[in-house]
């Protein structure tokens, strides 16, 4: 009879829109589609503190991989922050959103046959887990376990020292926890490795996984 009965009505539908949507099958499938790549997708994700050097080792080991004739695609937290989710911040709900968001997104390209390096700090274990459940077996952790004090040392971006400043609010490592991981697939520590060994180290690593039909 009013406006307001209307207005609730309308809220109530699109909260409930998603019991109307339904999965729409395709026939070219995730199998054809890695096929006719002739690999085996995976989404190798990087996690630790800020200069750790998560980018830098995704970036060596994306050009090995497409030099050995892989189709790759790297997504890096600083450039999906700048666009895909430009309108979320560092406290924990946005977070979480960015992980989700991330590794959907690593699982559509995971669909299109494509091995992801995701490179993210992701310093919540659940929701490293929620990433692992969203991609499911192609979901390969590689904890970047370089000491705070070396990536302090390193201090990159110049982020450590705004952060000791009281600049930054949540910076993981100095105001905000990064929880280590408990069982990552690979662990590499990139302050006892030159690059290329590190690289070398994760290639080897990953061997057992790059197999097509890896269960
Ligand atoms: N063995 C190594 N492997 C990787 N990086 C190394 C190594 N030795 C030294 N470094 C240096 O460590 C730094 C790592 O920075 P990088 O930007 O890759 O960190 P990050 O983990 O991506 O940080 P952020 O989370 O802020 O993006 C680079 O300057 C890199 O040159
Ligand atoms: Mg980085």
């Amino acid at each position: 009879m009013t406006n307001v009965t209307a207005n609730c009505e309308s809220i109530h539908h699109s909260l409930h829109s998603s019991a109307n949507i339904v999965w729409q099958e395709t026939d070219i499938t995730r199998e054809i589609r890695s096929q006719q790549k002739g690999q085996q997708p995976l989404t190798l994700w990087f996690t630790g503190l800020s200069g750790s050097g998560k980018s830098t080792l995704a970036n060596e080991v994306e050009k090995r991989l497409l030099f050995n004739g892989n189709h790759t695609m790297l997504l890096d937290g600083d450039n999906i922050r700048l666009g895909l989710n430009k309108n979320l911040g560092f406290e924990e709900s946005d977070r979480v959103e960015n992980i989700r968001r991330v590794a959907e997104a690593a699982k559509l390209m995971n669909d299109a046959g494509l091995i992801t390096l995701a490179s993210f700090i992701s310093p919540y274990e659940k929701d490293r887990q929620n990433a692992r459940d969203i991609i499911g077996k192609e979901y390969i952790e590689i904890y970047v376990s370089t000491p705070l004090a070396e990536c302090e040392r390193r201090d990159v971006k110049g982020l450590y020292k705004k952060a000791r400043r009281g600049e930054i609010p949540n910076f993981t490592g100095i105001s905000s926890l990064y929880e280590v991981p408990k069982n990552p697939e690979i662990e590499i520590d990139t302050s006892q490795y030159s690059l290329d060994d590190a690289t070398n180290y994760v290639m080897k690593k990953i061997a057992q996984y790059l197999k097509r039909d890896y269960k």
